[in-house]
């Protein structure tokens, strides 16, 4: 467990370098991983991020993690209202800044040419807080984003008032397929009609199934309508969602989901 509490706000670099030390050593967060991910993921400048983030009142306490990915790390997180919150954390080192730099570009919402990794990792992880953003101010069940900085984003935690996140649709299949399978095209309509935007990764994955209810994570490479690539992602989409639902027992065509979203 990392506390971020006050006394620790005012950190030198010195101190925030040996605070990392202490991390590491002495393997403060939990789960198997621990020693790992500690290293990999609290580089000085990510440490520094999370300390003005607890300035936020969004993230005192870093509490163990969620999930280990190929580019980002989810960890449980709790805020100064001790309520749970997630805390997405990106590694600028395993992060693929080509395939981020394209989606990156054809966005007319960044305007600036990035050529450096980390600025790219950071457009990409405010790209993820506005779209996540759009999408809820939409009415698509997404996490409430709370606030991003840098290469770390703070969302409203997916799960039981235990601290249980819930898993993904892969995970726990719905009880009730064809009931789900409604809902989530209905937001993948919304998603393209309201928000304007595609999500690009949209699959059983990239689902949870919060108490019977789905819940779209996962939205850094939405693209806004106009983005060239937007129609393929589209299609993409709809044959992943038919595909996984094929499995659940519910058969229908990309063709007919395509039709729901845009008709
Ligand atoms: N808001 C949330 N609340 C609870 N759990 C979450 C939340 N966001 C993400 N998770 C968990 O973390 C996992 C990874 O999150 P996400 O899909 O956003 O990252 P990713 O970039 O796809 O990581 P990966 O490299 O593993 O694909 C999810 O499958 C889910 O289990
Ligand atoms: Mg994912």
């Amino acid at each position: 467990m990392i506390t971020l509490s006050a006394d620790k706000k005012d950190k030198t670099f010195h101190e925030i370098d040996s605070a990392l030390e202490r991390v590491k050593s002495e393997k403060r967060l939990k789960g198997v991983e621990d020693r790992r991910v500690a290293s990999e993921v609290f580089d000085k400048r990510t440490l520094e991020v999370l300390y003005k983030l607890s300035n936020t009142g969004y993230l005192s306490i870093l509490d163990g993690v969620i999930s280990t990915g190929k580019e980002a790390n989810v960890f449980k997180g709790l805020d100064d209202h001790d309520d749970f919150v997630a805390v997405k954390i990106y590694r600028i080192a395993t992060s693929d800044f080509k395939k981020m730099q394209y989606y990156i570009q054809g966005d007319p919402r960044f305007k600036v040419k990035m050529s450096n990794k980390r600025q790219v990792v950071h457009a990409w992880v405010n790209k993820e807080f506005r779209n996540l953003k759009r999408a809820y101010e939409s009415g698509v069940r997404v996490p409430r984003p709370f606030v991003s900085r840098e290469n770390v984003l703070i969302m409203e935690f997916i799960g039981d008032s235990e601290g249980n996140p819930a898993p993904t649709l892969k995970e726990a299949p719905p009880l009730h397929p064809r009931k789900m399978f409604d809902k989530i095209v209905y937001y993948m309509r919304l998603l393209y009609k309201m928000a304007r935007l595609v999500h690009g990764d949209l699959s059983a994955f990239n689902i949870l199934n919060f108490e019977e209810e789905p819940v779209i994570i996962d939205i850094s490479q939405a693209v806004v309508l106009d983005h060239p690539i937007a129609e393929e992602l589209l299609e993409r989409d709809a044959r992943n969602i038919s595909r996984d639902f094929k499995r659940f027992g519910v058969s229908s065509t990309p063709q007919e989901i395509l039709e729901k979203i845009m008709d």
